[in-house]
Order: C-alpha cells, then sequence, then structure tokens
C-alpha cells in the first residue's frame, strides 16, 4: 500500500537537502561506536531524536562480556551465549562477537573508557548463566562511563555533524536501495531530507511497549518501525526480555537493580524470607534471566504478592559503597538501606532481541541501509540474550559496519544521488486520547503479552491492538509523540502476530498453551516484512 508508505506527505523538490557520505540514526553505544571507527575522510550526520546523551546504553549498569581470564576462551563465552539463546542462536554471528569483543574494548579503552582494575588488569565479576567471571565493568554505571567517553571523542571528531531534536520519521527508498531519510526538525517544525547511500539503523529497542521497562521514554522503537514501513525484514520479534530484579517501589518501577548484584551474591527471597532459586534451577539466582523472571513470577503468583526481594545485606558498607554506588545511593533516595534491609524487585521489561534483521556486516535486505545494537537482529541473542551481551553487540557489530563502509563507499558517490517522490495521502483528523491509547496498549501488552502468554490473551490482545493501528494508520501526524505513537502500536501488533504464531515455549517466549520446546517444528526464527 503505497498511500500510507511514507508517515507524511511530502515534495521532494520543497524541501531542504543534506548531502552525507553516511548517516546513523542513534546516539546510543552502536550509534556513537560506529560514527568513530569509520575513516575520518568520509563524512558522517548522527541523527539522534532527543541530545545525544540520552539512549538507552547510557542507563546499562551491569557492564560488558568479554572472555578475558587465563581459564577462559572466546569458545566457553560462545557455549553460554548458545546455551541462553535456548537453540536460535546464528552461530556465525556469535563467533564474530566473542571472538572481536577483546580487540573492541582495546579500541574503547584508548578513547579514554575506564573500566574497574584488580591489580593491572580489568576486574572480572559474573552475570546470569556466565560459566565464567567475564564481566567487565565500570562501577555500576558502566553504559554512562562507556557512552560518556565515546560521545566526548566524537565530538572532536570533524567529519561527523550531530543533529539533536531530529526525528528520521521514514527511510527513502527507490526500488529498495536505500536514498537517505526524512526527518522531522523539531526546533524549525520542519521537514528535511538527508540523502546518503549508507544509512545505519541504530535506534535502540522499544521497551516503551511495555507497562513497567527499564528503558527510558525514547526506547520507542522508531527505527525498526521506519525499516518495516519501507520493506526490511524484521526477524525474532516475539522474543522480548523482562530483566528478574527490578526495583519494586510505588514511586519507581524502572530502576534496574542489576545482575552483577546477584553475581556479587545477593539471594532471592519470597515474603516468608525463603530462598526459592534452588528449587527451580540449578545455578540458583544466576539461572539465564528468562528462568529466573517465569520463577519469580511463579512465586510473586503463589504468595499473592507483587514482588519478591534481594538481599545483599551480608556485604559490608564500604564493598557497596564502591561496588554498586549508584544501586546503594538511588535505593537509600527511596528509604531503602542495602545494608539492612531487602530490596523489593520484581521483573520488568528490559530488551527486545528481535529487531531489523542483519547479516555479520549489520546489512539489511534492503540496499544501502544497515543495522546495529539494540534495533538490529544479528541473531547472536537467540530466543534469550546472554547478560551483558548487549553493549558488546553494540561495539563489534558497529564495528564491523565501520569495515564495509570503505570499500561500499568508494563505489557510490553520495552528491551524486537523485530522489525525487511526491507523496500525498488525504490522512484523517481523527478525535481521539492519544495519551491515552499509548497506556492502553502498555496494558493489554503487560498483561497478554508478558512473560507468560497464551492463545487466548495473545488473540485478546491482537483485537485490541488491530483496532487501534486502523487509526494509527490514517491519522495525521504533527508530533514526535504522534509518531513514536505509530511505533508503539505497530510493533505491539508485530510481537503479538509473531508470537501467536510461535505454538511453543522457547527462552523468553513461554506459552502456558505449549509449554514444551518443541525443536522439531520451531527451531527456526520468524522473519516478517511489509511488502
Ligand atoms: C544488568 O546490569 O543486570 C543488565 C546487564 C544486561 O542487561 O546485560
Amino acid at each position: 500500500m503505497d498511500d500510507i508508505r511514507y508517515l507524511l506527505n511530502f515534495n521532494s523538490k520543497d524541501i531542504e537537502t543534506e548531502y552525507h557520505d553516511v548517516i546513523i540514526i542513534g546516539s546510543g553505544i552502536a550509534g556513537v561506536y560506529t560514527a568513530l571507527v569509520i575513516p575520518e575522510e568520509f563524512d558522517i550526520a548522527i541523527i539522534t531524536k532527543e541530545t545525544i546523551d540520552i539512549s538507552n546504553s547510557v542507563l546499562a549498569q551491569g557492564g560488558i562480556a568479554v572472555s578475558l581470564d587465563k581459564e577462559d576462551s572466546p569458545e566457553l563465552h560462545f557455549k553460554d551465549t548458545l546455551v541462553a539463546g535456548a537453540g536460535l542462536c546464528d552461530e556465525e554471528s556469535v563467533w564474530v562477537l566473542v571472538n572481536e569483543a577483546a580487540a573492541n574494548i582495546d579500541c574503547i579503552c584508548k578513547f579514554g573508557v575506564n573500566f574497574d582494575k584488580k591489580g593491572k588488569d580489568l576486574a572480572l565479576t559474573r552475570e546470569g548463566a556466565h560459566s565464567k567471571n567475564r564481566i567487565i565493568h565500570a562501577g555500576d554505571t558502566t553504559g554512562k562511563e562507556v557512552c560518556d567517553k565515546l560521545i566526548a571523542e566524537v565530538r572532536t571528531r570533524k567529519n561527523v555533524i550531530i543533529k539533536e531534536r531530529s526525528f528520521a520519521v521514514d527511510l527513502l527508498t527507490d526500488e529498495n536501495v536505500c536514498k537517505g531519510i526524512l526527518v522531522y526538525d523539531e526546533d524549525s517544525s520542519s521537514l528535511k531530507m538527508y540523502l546518503s547511500n549508507f544509512v545505519v539503523c541504530a535506534t535502540g529497542g522499544f521497551g516503551q511497549i511495555y507497562k513497567n521497562t527499564t528503558n527510558p521514554e525514547v526506547a520507542t522503537g522508531d527505527g525498526i518501525s521506519l525499516a518495516y514501513r519501507a520493506g526490511a525484514q524484521l526477524m525474532d520479534m516475539e522474543f522480548i526480555q523482562f530483566h528478574p530484579t527490578v526495583l519494586y517501589h510505588p514511586q519507581n518501577k524502572s530502576f534496574l537493580i542489576s545482575e552483577a548484584v546477584r553475581g556479587e551474591g545477593a539471594l532471592l527471597l519470597n515474603d516468608k524470607n525463603e530462598r526459592f532459586m534452588p528449587s527451580y534451577h540449578k545455578l540458583c539466582e544466576l539461572a539465564p534471566r528468562d528462568i529466573v523472571s517465569r520463577a519469580i513470577f511463579e512465586e510473586m503468583r503463589k504468595t499473592e504478592e507483587p514482588n519478591v526481594f534481594l538481599d545483599i545485606t551480608f556485604k559490608h558498607k564500604e564493598y557497596l559503597e564502591n561496588r554498586f554506588p549508584n544501586i546503594l545511593k538511588t535505593c537509600l533516595s527511596y528509604g531503602i538501606d542495602l545494608t539492612k534491609d531487602l530490596i523489593p524487585v520484581s521483573p520488568a521489561e528490559h530488551y527486545c532481541m528481535g529487531g531489523i534483521k542483519t547479516d555479520v556486516f549489520g546489512r539489511t535486505n534492503i540496499q544501502g541501509f544497515y543495522a546495529c545494537g539494540e534495533a538490529a537482529c544479528t541473531g547472536i541473542h537467540g530466543a534469550n540474550r546472554l547478560a551483558s551481551n548487549s553493549l558488546l553487540e553494540g561495539l563489534v557489530f558497529g564495528q564491523k559496519i565501520g569495515q564495509l563502509t570503505v570499500e561500499e563507499l568508494k563505489k557510490r558517490d553520495c552528491k551524486s544521488i537523485q530522489f525525487s517522490k511526491i507523496h500525498d495521502f488525504k490522512r484523517q483528523k481523527i478525535d481521539f486520547d492519544k495519551k491515552e491509547m499509548k497506556r492502553n496498549v502498555q496494558d493489554i501488552m503487560t498483561k497478554y503479552v508478558g512473560i507468560i502468554r497464551d492463545e487466548k490473551g495473545l488473540t485478546y490482545a491482537a483485537n485490541m491492538i488491530n483496532d487501534y493501528f486502523a487509526k494509527v494508520q490514517l491519522m495525521e501526524y504533527n508530533t514526535i509523540e504522534d509518531f513514536e505513537l505509530n511505533s508503539i502500536v505497530l510493533l505491539s501488533k508485530l510481537v503479538i502476530e509473531s508470537a501467536l504464531e510461535r505454538k511453543e515455549s522457547r527462552g523468553a517466549h513461554f506459552r502456558a498453551d505449549f509449554s514444551k520446546t518443541d525443536d522439531l517444528n520451531w527451531r527456526r526464527n520468524i522473519i516478517i516484512k511489509n511488502r
């Protein structure tokens, strides 16, 4: 349906146009690092809908997985990633991830990133489903340390311009070839065309389709939805990771209590002060995330309580101040003293395993359109992401895209791009409360498309969301909130469709009506495409 291919009407002749060798959408770790590894002879525009320092990557606490210990190896990291991924990982991509991890960590250390040290070496901790200590960290604000240093570096680069408060509305394509992007500039309320035949989508995930998420407000999946409209393949959309331990407090249900806290020995207790994880999995509190989240969900159901508790009271204050300063301080601001009190926690949405399908060089099925980071689906996470593989993914696959640019850009000359189009579709002034629709979508997704799913709930959710989708398909778009609402409704619809299709349980996708893993029929990815 060409009429709804673009969200806004435009005549390319009337729009201000810029040309760049490379356009990167998104300013989290994947986007900024990609800009840094592309040779400085190329001119790059980073397009970000907020300011450059606002992203999901900045909030990452735990760390980055890399096999540095003498008892560890890329092979063991590979094995752990595959086990967590529950049979759906793409082995070629995982090999790239684990083998190229250390070189990329070296590179960001050269950009000034300061990880915690033990003696002369980087300090290593453990997180769920890792068989060795291999998580490097910067206190409990690893994402912020990495992003701060990468952003400081990118600001010094003369070949990189940063366009803030600029919303990438749609990909401009012609016969499945990417020509650039259509951007809504919030400051001037005007449209611009950024033309390039090398566009990288690094816009992150879409945690905001759920009521409680560790993701920031900006995580509405806009890049994945523009890719879908343009005909990019999406993969593994049914797999949504719920982090087991998110603060459960009347004023805050989105603050992450890092898995590293369990990695350092914290125990999960139910409302009777009983430890319950040993009866669910041999790795107890450090079992894969999907298993811990479902165990907590089950304890909450049995006890009819809205949360369980995390206990780290046995550690000394000085230790906690040093290792988890941000968690200690934030909990204290809600009257929870980690040295004396149990931390109330419950699972909340944390990470989307699915996204824009790419190969190991970030290539999609649209020529000239690439993706990396959480927006991409390289297949490394399979049905359930191994802890601390996500920042690493942003680095390794950002670097792979950087490797390609030289060869690819030599073949093309961005200044000669032609893109001419008039898009004119009569949109309707539909009167409805958009904020209420967003809240309803989040409620429906949380209730029927969360940790435990079944046919009845998914079908109910599909009917509701399809009604909303019919409205957003036709409505007028005037603000960034309008575009975000479109992304939230569209991506909810796609998650539900994939979840209905997968009639088995695997990793983060648990169907109460098909509770077994069915390797015979379902050891395969669900790939969807608009047209
Ligand atoms: C955490 O610190 O628990 C989050 C790490 C991750 O999501 O990989």
